[in-house]
């Protein structure tokens, strides 16, 4: 059975507004602490070898980078680049003043040790919140909070925040368990208080376990793996995976889908991500609001808060009604 209207159907999270929106907030920061405190804020890019996905990714960074004002320096190494070479060009960036925040972008050639490359990055400079230091600053309760937050879960976060999506005693299932957005999505939920289950290639019986979750998050590189069948009716799924799919009718040949069966956990769900336009956008904006907070960290302010207030731009009553219509349609199922 159906459980959206199918005349509304449910509300889609629209990444690629909300990240327009948060590139306004961060420029006026940039504007802001260049004119009170005379530091531009500065963001460096490593790139290593030229995969067409780590290429793509780049080239939208540095655009974003420059729409919102923020200074960007582009490292553009070969792919056969020796790991002491990379080391040299991390040292370098750790030592430029310019330089506030400095993203490796993954996945690294397999000759080069990727935890060591992470680790040489000066954790006040760390953009992408990978270092030891900020993950666990992140896991703990009650510790400093990080001076980074890894971009594509703080976007899952931010995006859930600005639709006033409650995530507080919510069921939370993750699928996936990397280190850039499994693990610490799973520690985010649980810091704003979800009950976290997180799915990995061992666990038994996934399907199960997403059928509980008001809040499903998918992050495990599998073309269209989450059915429609698997979600409970009501829930918010947030997909993160970014799959190629052939599509003759498209130019290039293929199109663009996630993790989730879009078609098929729409019926379903509240509230959907879509692919593309939901959680990409919302990875870059993250690494520029990363950027800035290390900018104004390098000069002694506090950060920017993780957690904005609603949205100011996006209208939530339109989810408001849909997510009251099904949790009242679904108290109808389970009286039957
Ligand atoms: N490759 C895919 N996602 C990411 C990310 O968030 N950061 C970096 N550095 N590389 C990536």
């Amino acid at each position: 059975m159906s459980c959206t209207d199918p005349t509304t159907g449910p509300l889609i999270i629209d990444g690629k507004a909300t990240a327009s929106v948060i590139q306004e907030e961060l420029k006026e920061e940039v504007e802001r602490l260049q004119k009170e405190h005379g530091v531009l804020a500065g963001l460096a890019v490593v790139l290593v070898g030229n995969r067409v996905d780590s290429s793509t990714y780049v080239r939208m960074k540095k655009k974003v980078s420059s729409a919102i004002g923020i200074h960007s320096v582009d490292i553009n190494l070969t792919e056969t680049v020796s790991e002491l070479d990379i080391l040299a060009e991390v040292e370098k960036l750790n030592n430029d003043p310019s330089v506030h925040g400095i993203l490796v972008q993954l996945p690294l050639p397999d000759h080069i040790d990727e935890g060591k490359v992470l680790q040489s990055i000066d954790v006040k400079k760390d953009a992408d919140g990978f270092s030891a230091y900020n993950i666990g600053n992140l896991c703990l309760r009650g510790g400093e909070p990080p001076l980074a937050v890894p971009c594509t879960p703080a976007g899952c976060i931010e995006l859930l925040q600005r639709y006033g999506i409650e995530i507080n005693g919510k069921d939370c299932v993750v699928l996936g368990r990397s280190n850039i957005v499994g693990m610490p999505v799973a520690a985010l939920l649980q810091s704003c208080n979800g009950t976290v289950t997180l799915c990995h290639s061992r666990t038994k019986n996934i399907e199960a376990k997403i059928k509980q979750a008001d809040i499903v998050v998918a992050a495990i590189g599998k073309t269209e793996y989450v059915k429609g069948d698997w979600i409970k009716p009501g829930a918010v799924v947030i997909d993160v995976g970014i799959n190629s799919k052939p599509d003759a009718t498209k130019k290039r040949g293929y199109k663009l889908v996630g993790d989730v069966d879009y078609e098929e956990c729409s019926k379903k769900a509240s509230a959907i991500t879509p692919v593309p336009g939901g959680v990409g956008p919302m990875t870059i904006a993250m690494l520029m609001k990363n950027t800035v907070n290390l900018a104004r960290h390098s000069i002694g302010l506090p950060r920017m808060p993780l957690r904005n207030k609603m949205h100011r731009n996006l209208s939530h009553r339109d989810f408001i009604v849909t997510s009251q219509r099904l949790s009242s349609s679904q108290d109808n199922t389970s009286n039957k």
